[in-house]
């Protein structure tokens, strides 16, 4: 059977993880909404650092966000270290106990049904196929599936018939682990493959030709003005508000790349004045998921400024996100 055959593989060849060897639902969802998105390597650091400082639910659950976001800083996805604050606010309403299934999990902020069953099958044992990138291209290739996949839980009745029922979590993370290290995306090393017997893909040849792809979309492209503006001490800084990077830190920020002898009116007219523009800075890009940020950059000094900017004294206490990187950098060298 596939599912033995890759139990048995696991158990000799699993790797070694910080957050394997728990039962605790509170460190397993944190594990699984750190991994989203973000290589095992990085994790292990924030999921260490996470643990000292919030070694329990209703400890995460007591805290502040900005200080929850400033560990989270570096991770990306913000959402999800505000999803998982509120989520921690609701388990700890309940006694610090969390749900007792995919279905209940289902139903906190950040939980969506790839989360709810790793977290159920790892922590409860529960049937539950935890269908992400990984799981599907494993599954795609072993059946051979020639539908482009909308969502990975395209494949979910397929899942359901070929997971173990004695050791759902394990065979979960199995699977996780085929996908990192020999079900790899351009070179599979189907030699080596523990399911290599059930793989229809291989058989023909052909692994690295499945999922099947549907067209990329092209990501939307931006221009950004970002503006290091000192007025007195620091520079200024504001929170963003909710949606794209909400609740952390940015500069002043002006759409588009206008000309240097153009901005001090546009920042006029958004309620900044005496602003004198100094030297330029690096240009920056940063890529996420569905959007570009090009970003020119300026230093400038203003005699006022609007209500919803401060001067930060301490840069290094707000959480800033990483697309800033190149001018928090800036910021926290002084001027020329
Ligand atoms: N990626 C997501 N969850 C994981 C886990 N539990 N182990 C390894 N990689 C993962």
């Amino acid at each position: 059977m596939l599912s033995q055959s890759l139990l048995t593989w696991y158990d000799q060849n699993r790797r070694d993880l910080p957050w394997r060897g728990t039962r605790d639902p509170y460190r397993i969802w944190l594990s699984e909404i750190m991994l989203q998105q973000t290589q095992t390597e990085t994790v292990k650091g924030y999921y260490a650092r996470f643990l000292v400082r919030f070694p329990t639910v209703t400890s995460l659950a007591s805290a502040g966000e900005d200080e929850v976001l400033k560990l989270w800083e570096g991770l990306g996805y913000y959402s999800r270290a505000r999803n998982l604050h509120a989520a921690a606010k609701a388990v700890a309403a309940s006694d610090g106990v969390f749900p007792p299934d995919a279905a209940g999990l289902r139903r906190l902020p950040g939980i969506g049904p790839y989360a709810a069953n790793a977290i159920a099958s790892i922590a409860y044992g529960e049937v539950a196929p935890a269908l992400d990138g990984n799981q599907a291209r494993v599954l795609s290739r072993v059946l051979a599936w020639e539908e482009p996949l909308k969502t990975p839980f395209d494949l979910l009745s397929p899942a359901l018939e070929l997971i173990s029922r004695d050791r759902p979590g394990d065979y979960n993370q199995a699977l996780m682990d085929l996908g990192a290290t020999i079900c790899l995306p351009k070179r599979p090393d189907c030699d080596r493959c523990p399911v290599r017997p059930w793989c229809r893909a291989c058989r023909e040849d052909a692994a690295p030709d499945y999922p099947r792809r549907v067209a990329p979309v092209a990501k939307k492209q931006q221009d950004w003005t970002i503006l290091l503006i000192t007025c007195g001490g620091g520079t200024l800084v504001r929170r963003r508000p909710r949606g794209l990077l909400g609740g952390l830190y940015e500069f002043v920020a002006l759409q588009g790349h206008p000309d240097r002898d153009a901005l001090p009116a546009l920042l006029n007219e958004k309620g900044f004045s005496g602003v004198e523009i100094l030297e330029p800075l690096p240009d920056a890009k940063h890529v996420f998921t569905h959007l570009v940020w090009h970003m020119r950059g300026w230093r400038a000094v203003c005699t006022a400024y609007p209500p919803d900017y401060a001067p930060a004294d301490d840069l290094d206490a707000l959480a800033f996100p990483s697309a800033l990187r190149t001018y928090r950098t800036a910021a926290l060298k002084p001027s020329p």
